[in-house]
């Protein structure tokens, strides 16, 4: 049993909670860029997280995760001491971690939360590192602190302009990019649509950019397909082929579709619990 030893409300509409989880042969193994597929008890459905942070020593394995339905929300209201009955991982490739010059990482609204161990390991391997980080409003703006400590710089980018440059993560790139920053490779993960915005800004610009996909998963072993992509016209399983990849290459409009297939069902399972 995997036991919860911290419980963080980042954000409470929507509720946002971060839970360090006692995980040890998953810490031993995880690298950035890597997930984990939680399931809570035996009601609850199998949701693939990336990881936000890990401690080979503590073993433990830092997960962020937003009410965003039925299990998402039981898991939030999670206390201190309870436990995961599965807890499986490391799953997917890591991150390529190298030092390539000067990188921006981009993460948007939950997407600051596995955004965060790539770029602290692009920070270590010698980077410039510039972030990107935003959100819908100030409130909702999750690890600021932790984007802050280990950035060069940090932009922040608020859709009503709470906080930082008004509007979305895209405005606060071109604003690095005005000032004549030369960058080298860029990562974004958020919400498709921003991943998809992002991609189609440095497509004519000729920028690395590497996406973070999170589809609907149900083994995360390449056994069942439900994570298919289509990527540069080959089909590609996120589980094992991803989660990253090419945004200049993602068809993010399939992916959309693709994660709205259950939308329906997905309201009508939510339930109100208090963060
Ligand atoms: Fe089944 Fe990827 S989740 S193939």
């Amino acid at each position: 049993m995997y036991r919860v030893v911290k419980r963080r409300q980042l954000a409470s509409a929507p509720c946002i909670v971060l839970l360090e989880v006692e995980a040890p042969a998953v810490a031993a193994k995880v690298e950035p860029g890597q997930f984990v597929i939680v399931r809570m008890d035996e009601q609850s459905e199998r949701i693939p997280l990336t990881v936000m942070d890990f401690d080979r020593e503590k073993g433990t394995i830092t997960i962020v995760i937003q009410d965003v339905g039925y299990s998402s929300a039981m898991i939030n209201s999670m206390e201190e001491g309870s436990h995961f009955l599965d807890f499986v991982g490391p799953l997917g490739v890591p991150s390529e971690i190298e030092n390539l010059g000067t990188v921006v990482c981009i993460g948007g609204g939950l997407g600051v939360a596995p955004v965060y161990p790539i770029a602290r390991a692009l920070k270590e391997a010698g980077n410039k590192l510039i972030s990107v980080i935003g959100a819908r409003s100030a409130d909702i703006l999750i690890l600021e602190e932790e984007m802050a400590a280990i950035s060069d710089e940090l932009v922040i980018a608020t859709d009503d302009g709470s906080k930082g440059v008004k509007g979305f993560v895209t405005n606060g790139l071109e604003q690095i990019i005005a000032q004549g920053t030369k960058i080298d490779a860029i990562w974004a993960i958020g919400p498709v649509v921003m991943m998809r915005s992002v991609a189609n800004f440095t497509r004519p610009l000729g920028i690395k950019t590497i996406v973070s996909m999170n589809p609907i998963m149900v083994d995360g072993t390449g056994m069942c397909g439900a994570c298919r992509l289509s990527v540069g016209d080959e089909t590609k399983f996120a589980c094992v082929d991803g989660p990253e990849f090419d945004g200049h290459l993602v068809d993010f409009d399939l992916a959309m579709k693709r994660l709205a297939f259950y939308k329906d069902e997905e309201e009508r399972a939510k339930v109100s619990k208090d963060c």
